[in-house]
């Protein structure tokens, strides 16, 4: 794991770069986060791993190694979010300022107060985010949506993960879509569990005459999305609403995506997400779910051992997926034919998570 402490680098055409820290808060914090730019007991584990390659997960998981690199992970998150809220604090009138005069054609929001928020997704700070997707004070709050900007900035800028974060979309489509479904021309498109919607933006990016819209449960999240969009002249549409039963009618996108959704859902809410995408899909029409392959399908023991350390550590607890052929039948079964690949090159990145899963299926 690679952190870039030392400078807040704003490169992002996805991102404006005005949302964004200018300094940062609590000086003495980031210099202890940088000193742990690489995580030491990793490789303490990955040795053990190596020398004892037929030991069970169960054994490997309460070894020293394991516990010593779960600690190191919980301690080095809560530095991070830490950092993240001294960043926000320290240049909050200007942001805040900046999100409430921000103009911009194009882009709109719709809050829905009465929506029901699954209860599971509530309880849940899934990776130790302060108050988690859903805190939400009302009115002008981007807080939540504030703080996951910052933490993907703070995890991507200057890490091998940094070209990858303004080019994920990009890639998706000339990876995947292009390959798979040469002649897709999408009119309406919509992005699933969109957060700040800066995906979203990219997929608006690359298909500029498309209508985009994206969904979520968080409103802190979407108005950070919407304001963001703004800034960046980005015409999205940003919609509170659940993923698994919304309100658009039968048939209307011709193309339905989700990014780093599908490992933070229950097993039933994603059954119910692709049961949705194949009633909300003209017939042709694609649903393409995107995740890390080592959340979703980690197919050797040490990407097994690398997943659940997420979860022991990093509060992942829906991250323990059906396997791949079990969603294939969840898509079948909703009358979609499914197309489920990876797509990345693992040497992308250092920690296992060069190779990325794609879960898709098109409508019959
Ligand atoms: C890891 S974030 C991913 C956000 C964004 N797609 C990205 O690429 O960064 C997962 C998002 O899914 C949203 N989410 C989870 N379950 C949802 C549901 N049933 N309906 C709508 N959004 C949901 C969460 O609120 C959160 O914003």
């Amino acid at each position: 794991m690679l952190l870039n402490t030392d400078k807040i680098t704003k490169t992002s055409s996805i991102i404006a770069e005005k949302l964004l820290p200018q300094n940062g808060g609590n000086s003495e914090k980031e210099r202890q986060l940088s000193k742990l730019k690489t995580v030491p007991y990793r490789n303490k584990l990955s040795e053990r791993l190596s020398s004892q390659p037929s030991e069970s997960l169960g054994r490997i998981l309460k070894s020293v190694e394991a516990i010593e690199y779960v600690t190191q992970i919980a301690l080095l998150q809560d530095l991070v979010w830490e950092v993240v809220d001294a960043r926000i604090n320290n240049n909050y009138p200007r942001i805040m300022n900046v999100a409430m005069n921000a103009i911009g054609d194009g882009a709109s929001l719709h809050l829905n107060p009465q929506l029901r928020i699954p209860k599971q997704q509530l309880m849940t700070n899934l990776h130790w985010m302060p108050g988690g997707y859903l805190s939400d004070s009302g009115h002008q709050d981007i807080l939540a949506g504030l703080r996951y900007l910052n933490y993907l900035y703070l995890f991507s800028t200057g890490s091998p993960f940094e070209s990858f974060f303004d080019n994920l979309v990009p890639r998706v489509k000339d990876e995947f879509i292009e390959n798979y479904f040469p002649s897709l021309n999408p009119k309406r498109i919509l992005d699933l569990g969109c957060g700040i919607g800066h995906n979203t933006i990219s997929l608006k990016n690359l298909y500029p005459n498309a209508q985009v819209t994206g969904v979520d449960l968080g409103a802190a999240m979407l108005r950070c999305g919407y304001v963001n969009a703004k800034l960046l002249n980005q015409e999205i549409e940003f919609s509170q609403q659940n993923a698994d039963c919304t309100e658009f009618p039968d048939g209307h996108f011709d193309l339905i995506t989700s990014f780093f959704v599908f490992h933070e859902i229950t097993n039933t809410s994603m059954k119910r997400i692709i049961g949705e995408c194949a009633r909300l899909l003209r017939p042709g029409g694609v649903m393409v779910h995107f995740d890390a392959g080592i959340f979703l399908d980690p197919r050797t023991l040490k990407a097994k051992v690398f997943r659940d350390i997420q979860a022991l550590s990093n509060n992942e607890i829906f991250i323990v997926s059906p396997p791949l052929p079990t969603i294939e039948k969840m898509i079948e079964k909703s009358g979609m034919k499914p197309v489920v690949t990876k797509i990345g090159d693992p040497s992308v990145v250092n920690n296992n998570l060069g190779q990325w899963q794609i879960v898709a299926g098109v409508k019959l």
